[in-house]
């Protein structure tokens, strides 16, 4: 690759502390000068703290003057020594005379204490929850720039009564994306946009699945639920390291419900030989493979997980939101269908679209088309993968290993069956927000083993100022329920 001739001034940083520093302080192209300052500064100070607090800026460590950084950056003096005040004022940083400024020995700002956070009974004061990213990678300013374009740029229809298969300029950009990314297999006319995966399951049970829908043993109650709302019944196949025991699929099974690439919430990739028995299930039966892709972005490891779906886009329904890569708050998901379920799924959503928001859909749509979105994407990966290392490092060192973790946001951390709800009560009881395993066993499913219980932590949501704070209390909590 050609070399930049603007380095990121990033790297110059990194150069001057001996450290792997990495902030995407590009100026916001579309920015007026007025407001470039205090989101520069803002990103730089979230920077520090965030390199202090992973381990990146070690105590101590001496910080480069104010000037010079300042210099390096293309920032003006007063922004880099506001910031430097800013954080000895919370605790991250030290000043001496005659030393210079120095990350503080023990960092403990005061926002990491839920007391000093305000925080009230109830709120977790170490919040391992799942089912979201981390909320302060939301990329706001690339947001904002593509919502300034789009509104700038659209002409008035796109303000009209929305289509009811979802934006085509956002279908179109999701087609080549998720070429590019995950190797489906499609093209904007079999593209439907829905709201959720939850959703597009919903939207599928009244329309598509039979009498049953074959789920995985272990799941998300609630996408259960919506199936089972709308009068499927569903039942449950074993799992093991291989994901799904889709051999056991029978002629009356209508649909299966998978997340192939990595198995929530155990993590384990569904085996290639079971990859190709389930397609073959599925042309011997006619029956439908539903391929909930929730995370496959964020994968860490080398080995990439393709879609399932490229192995047979005929039988293979697949779906993802951006539930994982950007909020939950967004609603944009899709289904991306056999060519055949298209009009079924279309008109099944009647004559416009009644829950998602198109304008919403166009500004993902210039978010792909700019690279914006790969940009985050690429960001959050190096992100959560400092943090799984992180966890399992300490994990390592304490003798347990987590399996299933090269990808996505959370770890399975693995317990005997019979002390899982005792550890799960005594948790709560401390203040984390986390899940057991047996919180997804299908009702139906046989009892776990004894060696099959478990923690369901999600690594990505505690804040950058309390992760490892929280990850060492998560150790205590574990260590304090080790047999002796
Ligand atoms: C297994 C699984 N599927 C799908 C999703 C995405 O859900 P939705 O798009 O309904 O927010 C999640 C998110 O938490 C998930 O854990």
């Amino acid at each position: 690759m050609a070399k930049s001739v603007n380095p990121d001034p990033w790297e110059q940083v990194a150069r001057r502390l001996g450290v792997d520093l990495y902030l995407d302080l590009q100026p916001d192209p579309g920015d007026g000068p007025r407001g470039r300052g205090g989101r520069r500064r803002r990103s730089l100070a979230e920077a520090l703290r965030e390199a202090i607090s992973d381990g990146r800026l070690t105590a101590g460590t001496r910080l480069p003057p104010y000037r010079s950084l300042a210099a390096d950056l293309g920032l003006a003096r007063g922004t880099v020594a506001a910031v430097y005040q800013e954080l000895i004022a919370e605790g991250w940083l030290v000043a001496r005379q005659g030393s210079g400024t120095r990350v503080a020995d023990t960092p403990r700002p005061g926002s990491a204490s839920p007391a000093a956070a305000g925080a009230t009974p109830g709120t977790p004061h170490h919040d391992f929850g799942l089912g979201q990213p981390n909320p302060s990678l939301f990329p706001r300013a690339a947001w904002i720039a593509a919502t300034r374009r789009v509104i700038t740029e659209v002409p008035d229809t796109a303000f009209g009564p929305g289509n009811p298969q979802g934006s085509p300029r956002l279908r179109q950009a999701l087609a080549g994306y998720l070429a590019r990314a995950r190797g489906v297999r499609t093209d904007p006319d079999h593209i439907v946009l829905t709201t959720s995966v939850m959703g597009a399951l919903g939207l599928l049970s009244r329309t598509v699945f039979g009498d049953v829908l074959a789920v995985e043993g272990l799941g998300l109650p609630f996408h259960r639920q919506v199936v089972e709302r709308a009068g499927t019944r569903t039942v449950p196949l074993p799992l093991d390291r291989d994901g799904a025991e889709v051999r056991r699929l029978t002629a009356d099974t209508s649909a299966v419900l998978l997340t192939p690439s990595h198995q929530f919430p155990t993590g384990f990739p569904l085996s290639p030989a079971r990859r190709a028995d389930v397609m073959e299930w599925a042309r011997a039966h006619d029956g439908l493979v539903v391929e909930d892709d929730y995370d496959g972005e964020l994968r860490y490891d080398r080995e990439p997980v393709g879609a399932l779906q490229a192995l047979g886009p005929d039988e293979v329904i697949y779906t993802g939101s951006v539930s994982k890569s950007l909020s939950p708050a967004l609603r944009i998901a899709w289904l991306v269908l056999p060519p055949r379920l298209v009009d079924t799924a279309r008109n099944a959503k009647g004559p416009r679209e009644s829950d998602a928001s198109i304008v919403d859909q166009l500004i993902l749509a210039d978010m792909i088309e700019s690279g914006a979105y790969d940009r985050h994407i690429r960001r959050s990966r190096q992100y959560y993968r400092r943090r799984r290392d992180h966890l399992t490092a300490r994990l390592a060192a304490a003798g347990i290993t987590v399996p299933g973790i090269a990808a996505g946001l959370h770890a399975v951390i693995p317990l005997s069956a019979d002390t899982e709800q005792e550890v799960f009560t005594d948790a709560w009881r401390r203040g984390f927000a986390l899940a057991s395993l047996s919180l997804y066993r299908h009702p139906a499913a046989p009892p776990a083993s004894s060696g099959d219980g478990g923690l369901v932590v999600g690594f990505g949501t505690p804040p950058a100022s309390t992760f490892h704070a929280d990850v060492e209390a998560l150790m205590q909590l574990i260590a304090d329920h080790r047999p002796r």
